[in-house]
């Protein structure tokens, strides 16, 4: 029997280079070696989207035909929607019944979030009970392995905190499960920082040709570098960064050109675009197949998410019998 790795999405819409070399590879690579539950967060989504929740849904399939395009392969994954997997839902409001407050009140992500986003009132419960949604979403299949950045360790360590406190009231049912972590390499964008939609600086992965080549010639590089023959800095240059993960063989190389002012910033950019461009090819290719045919898609899901509604009844029907309510 394989052990289970399960994780989440939200669905932000078209991927870009972020999110794959950020977890989208590793999962990738690990999908031969467990069985794979893959879902789009839409629930999750709406805890912060409420008041404008139109794009919830043709992002989802964008990310869905991403993914899809990339090697998440519908025959060893389960990829499915959140929504549809009412059982989620119902896990959820049972996990709330023993989730104490301070727990949530504690959360670093919830303070940091309320803090930091102004233009939305998130003073909600769903949102504050976007922990024990995510719970819910991992022990509904009982997963042992979660593929996640950093920045989530927090919500997993709720989960299982939450997990222990079930089995201790109403005796052992759910596994303690454990992150994997990527080494997520961190993408900058064009402006620099990192990359991401919501900043308007992301490469796209199904950006055409035209578009890539443009999106690197505007980076900005080594500000002291005002002629070509300038000495650059490498250590401090956004585009050397995409070197450090596309040419990984002849980044020495280029490092002394640069520094010894060799080699010119858009020589060195002309240089590095077809080599991104081209990595993305076969995706794309994948990609334009799977959007003429989006009925294949909601196929997919569908047939997923009745497999995953069998383990998940599975799941509610122990819990209803554990807490004395079956
Ligand atoms: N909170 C995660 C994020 O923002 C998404 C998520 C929801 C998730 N449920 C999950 C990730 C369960 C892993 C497992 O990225």
């Amino acid at each position: 029997m394989k052990k289970i790795m399960l994780t989440g999405f939200r669905p932000t819409g078209k991927l870009h280079l972020g999110h794959l070399h950020g977890n989208i590879k590793n999962m990738i690579k690990y999908q031969p070696d467990y069985e794979n539950y893959f879902f789009l967060v839409d629930w999750h989504a709406l805890s912060t989207e409420y008041q404008e929740p139109g794009n919830i849904k043709s992002n989802l399939i964008e990310c869905v035909v991403d993914l899809i395009a990339l090697g998440v392969d519908p025959e060893k994954t389960n990829i499915y929607r959140q929504s549809d997997i009412p059982e989620i839902a119902e896990l959820f409001l049972y996990l709330s019944m023993i989730t104490p407050l301070s727990w949530l009140e504690r959360c670093p992500t919830y303070k940091e979030q309320i803090k930091q986003i102004k233009s939305k009132d998130l003073s909600t419960l769903g949102f504050f009970s976007y922990p024990v949604l995510m719970a819910a979403d991992i022990l509904i299949v009982n997963a042992d392995v979660v593929p996640v950045g950093e920045d989530q360790l927090p919500h997993l360590e709720i989960t299982r905190e939450i997990a222990r406190r079930f089995n201790y009231f109403y005796g052992d049912y759910f596994k303690e499960p454990a992150e994997l972590l990527s080494e997520a390499t961190r993408v900058v964008g064009t402006d620099g920082r990192k990359m991401s939609k919501s900043y308007n600086n992301a490469i796209f992965l199904s950006d055409d040709e035209k578009t890539i080549k443009k999106k690197i010639r505007q980076m900005i590089t080594d500000p002291e570098r005002i002629h070509a023959t300038d000495p650059g800095h490498p250590d401090i240059c956004n585009v050397f960064s995409f070197y450090k993960i596309y040419c990984s063989e002849i980044i020495g190389e280029v490092e002394k050109r640069c520094k010894k002012g060799h080699i010119g910033c858009t020589a060195c950019k002309d240089q590095i675009w077809p080599v991104i461009y081209n990595s993305l090819s076969d995706f794309q290719e994948k990609r334009q197949k799977l959007i003429t045919n989006i009925d294949e898609i909601y196929a997919i899901l569908e047939k997923s998410s009745k497999k995953v509604r069998e383990v998940a009844g599975r799941t509610i029907a122990a819990v209803r019998q554990k807490m004395g309510i079956d």
